[in-house]
Protein backbone atom coordinates (compact mmCIF):
# COMPACT_ATOMS: atom_id res chain seq x y z
CA UNK A 1 0.00 0.00 0.00
CA UNK A 2 2.59 2.45 -0.46
CA UNK A 3 3.37 2.48 -4.14
CA UNK A 4 2.63 6.10 -4.70
CA UNK A 5 4.90 9.42 -4.82
CA UNK A 6 4.89 13.15 -4.95
CA UNK A 7 5.97 14.99 -7.55
CA UNK A 8 6.56 18.15 -5.77
CA UNK A 9 7.83 19.94 -8.44
CA UNK A 10 4.44 20.28 -10.50
CA UNK A 11 2.27 19.58 -7.48
CA UNK A 12 0.78 16.81 -9.20
CA UNK A 13 1.42 13.15 -7.75
CA UNK A 14 2.61 10.40 -9.59
CA UNK A 15 0.05 8.77 -11.84
CA UNK A 16 -0.85 5.21 -10.43
CA UNK A 17 -2.17 2.91 -13.44
CA UNK A 18 -4.25 -0.06 -12.93
CA UNK A 19 -4.98 -2.32 -15.82
CA UNK A 20 -8.47 -3.86 -15.95
CA UNK A 21 -7.50 -7.08 -18.41
CA UNK A 22 -10.57 -8.10 -20.70
CA UNK A 23 -9.06 -9.20 -23.81
CA UNK A 24 -9.85 -6.61 -26.74
CA UNK A 25 -12.00 -4.72 -24.75
CA UNK A 26 -8.90 -4.22 -22.05
CA UNK A 27 -8.68 -0.75 -20.66
CA UNK A 28 -6.50 1.47 -18.08
CA UNK A 29 -7.27 3.07 -14.83
CA UNK A 30 -5.47 6.73 -14.02
CA UNK A 31 -5.21 7.74 -10.60
CA UNK A 32 -3.56 10.70 -9.20
CA UNK A 33 -3.99 14.16 -8.73
CA UNK A 34 -4.48 17.27 -11.43
CA UNK A 35 -5.31 14.94 -14.08
CA UNK A 36 -8.57 16.97 -14.98
CA UNK A 37 -6.10 20.33 -15.45
CA UNK A 38 -4.27 18.03 -18.28
CA UNK A 39 -6.97 16.31 -19.68
CA UNK A 40 -5.76 16.63 -23.22
CA UNK A 41 -2.86 14.11 -22.65
CA UNK A 42 -5.29 11.34 -21.14
CA UNK A 43 -7.67 11.65 -24.12
CA UNK A 44 -6.25 12.24 -26.85
CA UNK A 45 -4.71 8.83 -27.97
CA UNK A 46 -8.59 8.02 -28.07
CA UNK A 47 -9.90 10.83 -30.48
CA UNK A 48 -10.07 10.39 -34.07
CA UNK A 49 -10.73 14.46 -34.59
CA UNK A 50 -10.22 16.56 -31.47
CA UNK A 51 -13.63 17.12 -30.34
CA UNK A 52 -15.62 15.07 -27.11
CA UNK A 53 -18.74 14.89 -26.53
CA UNK A 54 -19.30 15.70 -22.87
CA UNK A 55 -22.35 14.04 -20.24
CA UNK A 56 -22.13 15.74 -16.90
CA UNK A 57 -24.75 17.34 -14.52
CA UNK A 58 -25.00 21.31 -12.91
CA UNK A 59 -23.75 20.34 -9.69
CA UNK A 60 -20.45 18.60 -11.21
CA UNK A 61 -20.22 21.32 -13.85
CA UNK A 62 -20.66 24.35 -10.73
CA UNK A 63 -17.92 23.05 -9.28
CA UNK A 64 -15.18 21.04 -11.33
CA UNK A 65 -16.84 22.45 -14.72
CA UNK A 66 -14.16 24.96 -15.38
CA UNK A 67 -11.63 23.08 -15.02
CA UNK A 68 -12.26 20.41 -17.57
CA UNK A 69 -13.56 23.27 -20.17
CA UNK A 70 -10.15 25.15 -19.26
CA UNK A 71 -7.79 22.33 -19.77
CA UNK A 72 -9.93 21.44 -23.19
CA UNK A 73 -9.36 24.64 -24.47
CA UNK A 74 -5.45 24.28 -23.72
CA UNK A 75 -5.57 21.29 -25.87
CA UNK A 76 -7.61 23.03 -28.98
CA UNK A 77 -10.30 20.42 -27.85
CA UNK A 78 -13.78 21.43 -29.02
CA UNK A 79 -16.28 20.58 -26.29
CA UNK A 80 -20.12 19.79 -27.02
CA UNK A 81 -21.28 19.83 -23.66
CA UNK A 82 -24.48 18.02 -22.45
CA UNK A 83 -25.39 19.33 -18.74
CA UNK A 84 -28.43 17.46 -17.32
CA UNK A 85 -30.24 17.67 -13.77
CA UNK A 86 -28.17 15.96 -10.64
CA UNK A 87 -29.69 13.36 -9.26
CA UNK A 88 -31.02 9.85 -9.16
CA UNK A 89 -34.09 10.75 -11.07
CA UNK A 90 -31.89 11.77 -14.24
CA UNK A 91 -30.96 7.36 -14.46
CA UNK A 92 -34.35 7.55 -16.31
CA UNK A 93 -35.86 6.39 -19.70
CA UNK A 94 -37.48 9.60 -20.07
CA UNK A 95 -33.61 11.24 -19.49
CA UNK A 96 -31.62 8.73 -21.62
CA UNK A 97 -34.13 9.34 -24.99
CA UNK A 98 -33.64 13.06 -24.55
CA UNK A 99 -29.87 12.96 -23.79
CA UNK A 100 -29.69 10.18 -26.68
CA UNK A 101 -31.63 12.62 -29.34
CA UNK A 102 -29.65 15.82 -28.33
CA UNK A 103 -26.21 13.75 -28.95
CA UNK A 104 -27.69 12.69 -32.18
CA UNK A 105 -28.80 16.37 -33.06
CA UNK A 106 -25.50 17.30 -32.31
CA UNK A 107 -24.25 14.83 -35.21
CA UNK A 108 -21.76 12.56 -32.89
CA UNK A 109 -20.76 9.93 -34.95
CA UNK A 110 -19.81 6.06 -34.52
CA UNK A 111 -15.88 7.12 -33.76
CA UNK A 112 -16.40 10.35 -31.50
CA UNK A 113 -15.62 10.32 -27.45
CA UNK A 114 -18.11 10.43 -24.77
CA UNK A 115 -17.08 11.97 -21.64
CA UNK A 116 -18.98 10.81 -18.37
CA UNK A 117 -17.94 13.48 -15.96
CA UNK A 118 -19.99 13.20 -12.59
CA UNK A 119 -20.57 10.78 -10.38
CA UNK A 120 -22.48 7.07 -10.71
CA UNK A 121 -25.56 8.76 -11.48
CA UNK A 122 -23.79 10.66 -14.74
CA UNK A 123 -21.34 7.17 -15.27
CA UNK A 124 -23.91 4.96 -15.84
CA UNK A 125 -26.15 6.74 -18.28
CA UNK A 126 -24.04 8.07 -20.22
CA UNK A 127 -22.09 4.63 -20.53
CA UNK A 128 -25.48 3.43 -21.24
CA UNK A 129 -26.15 5.86 -23.99
CA UNK A 130 -22.08 4.81 -25.27
CA UNK A 131 -23.68 1.29 -25.20
CA UNK A 132 -26.75 1.97 -27.39
CA UNK A 133 -26.27 5.20 -29.59
CA UNK A 134 -25.07 3.94 -33.57
CA UNK A 135 -24.90 0.30 -31.60
CA UNK A 136 -21.85 1.64 -29.47
CA UNK A 137 -19.58 4.55 -29.05
CA UNK A 138 -16.66 5.12 -26.88
CA UNK A 139 -16.90 6.62 -23.95
CA UNK A 140 -14.27 7.79 -21.03
CA UNK A 141 -15.01 7.86 -17.68
CA UNK A 142 -13.97 10.70 -15.31
CA UNK A 143 -16.04 9.82 -11.94
CA UNK A 144 -16.05 12.87 -9.28
CA UNK A 145 -17.34 11.04 -6.56
CA UNK A 146 -15.65 8.88 -4.37
CA UNK A 147 -18.60 6.17 -4.68
CA UNK A 148 -18.01 6.14 -8.88
CA UNK A 149 -14.00 6.36 -8.21
CA UNK A 150 -13.90 2.91 -6.17
CA UNK A 151 -16.86 1.40 -7.85
CA UNK A 152 -18.83 2.21 -10.24
CA UNK A 153 -16.84 4.05 -13.17
CA UNK A 154 -14.80 0.67 -13.39
CA UNK A 155 -16.29 -2.57 -15.12
CA UNK A 156 -19.10 -1.23 -17.43
CA UNK A 157 -21.98 -1.77 -16.11
CA UNK A 158 -24.10 0.96 -16.99
CA UNK A 159 -27.79 1.33 -17.40
CA UNK A 160 -30.85 3.45 -16.25
CA UNK A 161 -33.42 2.98 -13.67
CA UNK A 162 -37.19 2.06 -14.23
CA UNK A 163 -40.44 1.84 -12.14
CA UNK A 164 -40.13 -1.37 -11.37
CA UNK A 165 -36.66 -1.01 -9.73
CA UNK A 166 -33.27 0.31 -9.92
CA UNK A 167 -30.47 -0.44 -12.91
CA UNK A 168 -33.24 -3.16 -14.73
CA UNK A 169 -32.50 -1.47 -18.30
CA UNK A 170 -28.60 -1.66 -18.74
CA UNK A 171 -25.98 -3.32 -20.99
CA UNK A 172 -22.18 -4.70 -19.85
CA UNK A 173 -20.54 -1.75 -21.64
CA UNK A 174 -17.13 -0.89 -20.69
CA UNK A 175 -15.00 2.98 -21.07
CA UNK A 176 -11.55 3.10 -23.18
CA UNK A 177 -10.34 4.46 -20.17
CA UNK A 178 -11.22 5.54 -16.41
CA UNK A 179 -9.52 8.90 -15.23
CA UNK A 180 -9.78 9.39 -11.63
CA UNK A 181 -8.48 12.87 -10.50
CA UNK A 182 -8.54 12.15 -6.54
CA UNK A 183 -9.11 16.79 -6.02
CA UNK A 184 -12.57 15.98 -7.70
CA UNK A 185 -13.63 14.90 -4.57
CA UNK A 186 -12.43 18.52 -2.49
CA UNK A 187 -15.53 19.66 -3.76
CA UNK A 188 -17.99 16.68 -2.37
CA UNK A 189 -20.44 16.85 0.58
CA UNK A 190 -19.17 14.88 3.37
CA UNK A 191 -22.13 12.61 3.35
CA UNK A 192 -21.42 12.11 0.15
CA UNK A 193 -17.83 10.72 0.79
CA UNK A 194 -19.26 8.85 3.75
CA UNK A 195 -21.37 7.37 1.42
CA UNK A 196 -18.79 6.47 -1.07
CA UNK A 197 -16.46 5.10 1.87
CA UNK A 198 -19.06 2.07 2.61
CA UNK A 199 -17.88 0.60 -0.92
CA UNK A 200 -14.02 0.99 0.19
CA UNK A 201 -14.63 -0.84 3.02
CA UNK A 202 -16.48 -3.39 0.87
CA UNK A 203 -13.13 -4.17 -0.38
CA UNK A 204 -12.09 -5.41 2.60
CA UNK A 205 -14.68 -6.79 3.81
CA UNK A 206 -15.23 -9.41 0.42
CA UNK A 207 -11.55 -10.36 1.17
CA UNK A 208 -8.97 -8.61 2.41
CA UNK A 209 -8.90 -8.48 5.55
CA UNK A 210 -4.78 -6.72 5.61
CA UNK A 211 -7.21 -3.51 3.96
CA UNK A 212 -9.71 -3.91 6.01
CA UNK A 213 -6.88 -3.24 9.00
CA UNK A 214 -5.09 -0.75 7.22
CA UNK A 215 -8.43 1.34 6.80
CA UNK A 216 -8.49 1.19 10.69
CA UNK A 217 -5.33 3.15 11.10
CA UNK A 218 -5.54 5.20 8.15
CA UNK A 219 -9.29 6.51 8.07
CA UNK A 220 -8.73 9.91 8.96
CA UNK A 221 -6.35 10.75 6.34
CA UNK A 222 -8.26 8.91 3.78
CA UNK A 223 -11.30 10.50 4.62
CA UNK A 224 -10.03 14.16 5.99
CA UNK A 225 -12.78 16.22 3.94
CA UNK A 226 -10.61 18.82 1.91
CA UNK A 227 -7.16 17.99 0.80
CA UNK A 228 -5.20 20.12 -0.48
CA UNK A 229 -3.08 18.71 -3.79
CA UNK A 230 -0.07 16.90 -2.25
CA UNK A 231 -1.72 15.92 0.74
CA UNK A 232 -3.98 13.04 -0.38
CA UNK A 233 -1.55 10.31 -0.74
CA UNK A 234 -3.08 7.97 1.55
CA UNK A 235 -7.03 8.94 -0.02
CA UNK A 236 -5.01 7.96 -3.49
CA UNK A 237 -3.40 4.76 -2.18
CA UNK A 238 -7.06 3.81 -0.58
CA UNK A 239 -8.29 4.44 -4.23
CA UNK A 240 -6.19 2.74 -6.17
CA UNK A 241 -6.52 -0.06 -3.64
CA UNK A 242 -10.03 -0.49 -4.40
CA UNK A 243 -9.78 -0.44 -8.51
CA UNK A 244 -6.88 -2.90 -8.20
CA UNK A 245 -9.26 -5.20 -6.42
CA UNK A 246 -12.34 -4.60 -8.67
CA UNK A 247 -10.50 -4.84 -11.90
CA UNK A 248 -9.45 -8.29 -10.54
CA UNK A 249 -12.79 -9.32 -9.78
CA UNK A 250 -14.14 -7.70 -13.12
CA UNK A 251 -11.61 -9.67 -15.10
CA UNK A 252 -12.39 -12.65 -13.76
CA UNK A 253 -16.30 -12.47 -14.06
CA UNK A 254 -16.93 -9.96 -16.15
CA UNK A 255 -20.53 -11.11 -16.12
CA UNK A 256 -21.44 -11.77 -12.93
CA UNK A 257 -21.46 -15.28 -13.55
CA UNK A 258 -20.12 -16.03 -9.98
CA UNK A 259 -17.54 -14.03 -8.14
CA UNK A 260 -18.38 -10.55 -9.18
CA UNK A 261 -21.65 -11.22 -7.21
CA UNK A 262 -19.51 -10.70 -3.94
CA UNK A 263 -19.54 -6.93 -4.75
CA UNK A 264 -23.29 -7.08 -3.83
CA UNK A 265 -22.13 -7.17 -0.30
CA UNK A 266 -24.65 -5.22 1.80
CA UNK A 267 -26.39 -4.18 -1.41
CA UNK A 268 -29.29 -7.08 -0.98
CA UNK A 269 -29.89 -5.89 2.63
CA UNK A 270 -28.98 -2.34 1.10
CA UNK A 271 -31.68 -2.35 -1.46
CA UNK A 272 -34.42 -3.41 0.03
CA UNK A 273 -33.84 -0.38 2.54
CA UNK A 274 -33.79 2.25 -0.55
CA UNK A 275 -36.63 0.44 -2.43
CA UNK A 276 -38.34 1.09 0.99
CA UNK A 277 -37.43 4.97 1.58
CA UNK A 278 -38.56 5.59 -2.13
CA UNK A 279 -35.14 7.02 -3.70
CA UNK A 280 -36.16 10.17 -2.47
CA UNK A 281 -32.90 11.55 -0.78
CA UNK A 282 -33.79 9.95 2.93
CA UNK A 283 -30.82 7.44 2.24
CA UNK A 284 -27.84 7.52 -0.03
CA UNK A 285 -26.75 4.26 -1.61
CA UNK A 286 -23.77 4.22 -0.14
CA UNK A 287 -25.52 4.78 3.14
CA UNK A 288 -27.72 1.65 2.61
CA UNK A 289 -24.55 -0.34 1.55
CA UNK A 290 -23.34 0.19 5.15
CA UNK A 291 -26.22 -0.48 6.54
CA UNK A 292 -26.97 -3.42 4.97
CA UNK A 293 -22.83 -4.64 5.02
CA UNK A 294 -24.03 -4.46 9.77
CA UNK A 295 -26.88 -6.96 9.21
CA UNK A 296 -24.84 -8.75 6.99
CA UNK A 297 -22.54 -9.47 9.48
CA UNK A 298 -25.13 -9.53 11.60
CA UNK A 299 -27.34 -12.49 10.20
CA UNK A 300 -23.24 -14.42 9.66
CA UNK A 301 -23.10 -14.15 13.47
CA UNK A 302 -26.53 -16.18 13.93
CA UNK A 303 -25.69 -18.41 11.39
CA UNK A 304 -22.07 -18.90 13.30
CA UNK A 305 -20.47 -17.84 10.22
CA UNK A 306 -18.78 -14.77 11.40
CA UNK A 307 -17.51 -13.69 15.27
CA UNK A 308 -19.24 -11.11 17.06
CA UNK A 309 -15.62 -9.31 17.63
CA UNK A 310 -15.81 -8.49 13.77
CA UNK A 311 -18.68 -7.38 13.48
CA UNK A 312 -18.22 -4.92 16.73
CA UNK A 313 -15.11 -3.79 14.67
CA UNK A 314 -17.23 -2.90 11.45
CA UNK A 315 -19.58 -1.07 13.03
CA UNK A 316 -17.17 0.72 15.51
CA UNK A 317 -15.22 1.78 12.66
CA UNK A 318 -18.28 2.92 10.47
CA UNK A 319 -19.22 5.08 13.63
CA UNK A 320 -15.91 6.89 14.12
CA UNK A 321 -16.11 7.76 9.91
CA UNK A 322 -19.63 9.56 11.16
CA UNK A 323 -21.88 6.83 9.03
CA UNK A 324 -24.86 4.91 10.04
CA UNK A 325 -25.24 1.24 11.67
CA UNK A 326 -28.52 0.29 12.13
CA UNK A 327 -32.13 1.07 10.35
CA UNK A 328 -32.86 2.75 13.43
CA UNK A 329 -31.05 5.85 12.19
CA UNK A 330 -32.93 5.88 9.11
CA UNK A 331 -35.82 8.84 9.26
CA UNK A 332 -38.68 6.34 7.78
CA UNK A 333 -40.90 4.00 9.57
CA UNK A 334 -39.70 0.47 8.51
CA UNK A 335 -40.66 -3.05 8.73
CA UNK A 336 -38.85 -6.00 8.88
CA UNK A 337 -41.53 -7.71 6.13
CA UNK A 338 -41.59 -5.09 3.82
CA UNK A 339 -37.97 -4.74 3.56
CA UNK A 340 -37.90 -9.03 3.09
CA UNK A 341 -40.83 -8.07 0.32
CA UNK A 342 -38.01 -6.03 -1.66
CA UNK A 343 -35.27 -8.84 -0.89
CA UNK A 344 -37.18 -10.92 -3.72
CA UNK A 345 -36.95 -8.31 -6.63
CA UNK A 346 -33.17 -8.50 -6.38
CA UNK A 347 -30.89 -10.11 -9.05
CA UNK A 348 -29.13 -12.67 -6.97
CA UNK A 349 -32.58 -13.65 -6.87
CA UNK A 350 -32.75 -17.79 -8.67
CA UNK A 351 -36.34 -19.81 -8.72
CA UNK A 352 -37.15 -17.66 -6.36
CA UNK A 353 -34.60 -17.94 -3.88
CA UNK A 354 -32.55 -15.20 -2.31
CA UNK A 355 -28.97 -15.02 -2.74
CA UNK A 356 -27.09 -13.52 0.24
CA UNK A 357 -23.92 -12.58 0.20
CA UNK A 358 -22.59 -13.27 3.83
CA UNK A 359 -19.31 -14.41 6.02
CA UNK A 360 -16.70 -12.82 8.01
CA UNK A 361 -14.53 -10.00 7.38
CA UNK A 362 -12.21 -10.66 4.66
CA UNK A 363 -14.38 -14.20 3.90
CA UNK A 364 -17.52 -13.65 1.69
CA UNK A 365 -19.54 -15.63 -0.14
CA UNK A 366 -22.84 -16.18 -2.20
CA UNK A 367 -25.30 -18.06 0.65
CA UNK A 368 -28.67 -19.71 -0.69
CA UNK A 369 -31.25 -21.49 1.22
CA UNK A 370 -30.85 -19.18 3.95
CA UNK A 371 -33.51 -19.16 6.93
CA UNK A 372 -35.56 -16.24 6.06
CA UNK A 373 -36.68 -16.33 10.25
CA UNK A 374 -33.31 -14.98 11.00
CA UNK A 375 -32.95 -12.29 8.20
CA UNK A 376 -36.66 -11.05 9.34
CA UNK A 377 -34.81 -11.09 13.43
CA UNK A 378 -31.79 -9.30 11.71
CA UNK A 379 -33.79 -6.55 9.93
CA UNK A 380 -36.37 -5.96 13.00
CA UNK A 381 -33.44 -5.83 15.29
CA UNK A 382 -31.97 -3.30 12.81
CA UNK A 383 -34.69 -1.75 12.70
CA UNK A 384 -35.36 -1.23 16.55
CA UNK A 385 -31.51 -0.67 17.36
CA UNK A 386 -30.97 1.94 20.27
CA UNK A 387 -29.76 4.89 18.23
P1 LIG B 1 -24.33 10.86 -7.86
O1 LIG B 1 -23.78 10.71 -9.19
O2 LIG B 1 -25.77 11.23 -7.72
O3 LIG B 1 -23.45 11.91 -7.04
C1 LIG B 1 -23.78 12.17 -5.70
C2 LIG B 1 -23.94 13.67 -5.43
O4 LIG B 1 -22.67 14.29 -5.48
C3 LIG B 1 -24.81 14.41 -6.44
O5 LIG B 1 -25.57 15.37 -5.76
C4 LIG B 1 -23.79 15.11 -7.34
O6 LIG B 1 -24.32 16.27 -7.92
C5 LIG B 1 -22.70 15.42 -6.37
N1 LIG B 1 -21.35 15.51 -6.92
C6 LIG B 1 -20.73 14.65 -7.74
N2 LIG B 1 -19.44 14.96 -7.88
C7 LIG B 1 -19.23 16.07 -7.14
C8 LIG B 1 -18.09 16.86 -6.86
N3 LIG B 1 -16.89 16.53 -7.33
N4 LIG B 1 -18.24 17.95 -6.07
C9 LIG B 1 -19.46 18.27 -5.55
N5 LIG B 1 -20.57 17.53 -5.74
C10 LIG B 1 -20.45 16.45 -6.54
O7 LIG B 1 -24.17 9.52 -6.97
P2 LIG B 1 -22.98 8.47 -6.74
O8 LIG B 1 -23.02 8.15 -5.31
O9 LIG B 1 -21.71 8.89 -7.36
O10 LIG B 1 -23.50 7.22 -7.60
C11 LIG B 1 -24.70 6.59 -7.28
C12 LIG B 1 -25.20 5.90 -8.52
O11 LIG B 1 -24.23 4.96 -8.95
C13 LIG B 1 -26.48 5.14 -8.32
O12 LIG B 1 -27.34 5.38 -9.40
C14 LIG B 1 -26.04 3.68 -8.33
O13 LIG B 1 -27.04 2.80 -8.80
C15 LIG B 1 -24.87 3.74 -9.26
N6 LIG B 1 -23.88 2.66 -9.09
C16 LIG B 1 -23.48 2.02 -10.21
C17 LIG B 1 -22.53 1.01 -10.11
C18 LIG B 1 -22.01 0.36 -11.35
O14 LIG B 1 -21.26 -0.62 -11.24
N7 LIG B 1 -22.34 0.85 -12.52
C19 LIG B 1 -21.99 0.69 -8.86
C20 LIG B 1 -22.43 1.37 -7.74
C21 LIG B 1 -23.40 2.36 -7.86
N1 LIG C 1 -20.99 -2.47 -8.29
C1 LIG C 1 -21.12 -3.87 -8.52
C2 LIG C 1 -20.46 -4.32 -9.77
O1 LIG C 1 -19.85 -3.56 -10.48
O2 LIG C 1 -20.57 -5.47 -10.07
Amino acid sequence: MTDTKDDNDNNHSTIQTVPVALGDRSYEILVGTGLLDVIGEHITPFLKQPRVFIVTEKTVFQHQGNRLKTALENANITAHWFTLEAGEATKSFDQYHSLACDLLGAGIERSDIILAFGGGVIGDLAGFAASSLLRGINFIQIPTTLLSQVDSSVGGKTGINTPFGKNLIGAFYQPKRVIIDTTTLNTLPLRELQAGYAEVVKYGLIDDPDFFTWLEENCDAVMAEKQGHNSSQLRIEAITHCCRAKARIVAADEREKGQRALLNLGHTFGHALEAECGYDGTILHGEAVAIGMIQALETSVRLGAANMKNRDRVIKHFKKIGMKTSAAEVDKPLNADALLQHMFKDKKVEAGEIGFILGDIGAASMQRGVNLDIIRSVLHDSIHAPR
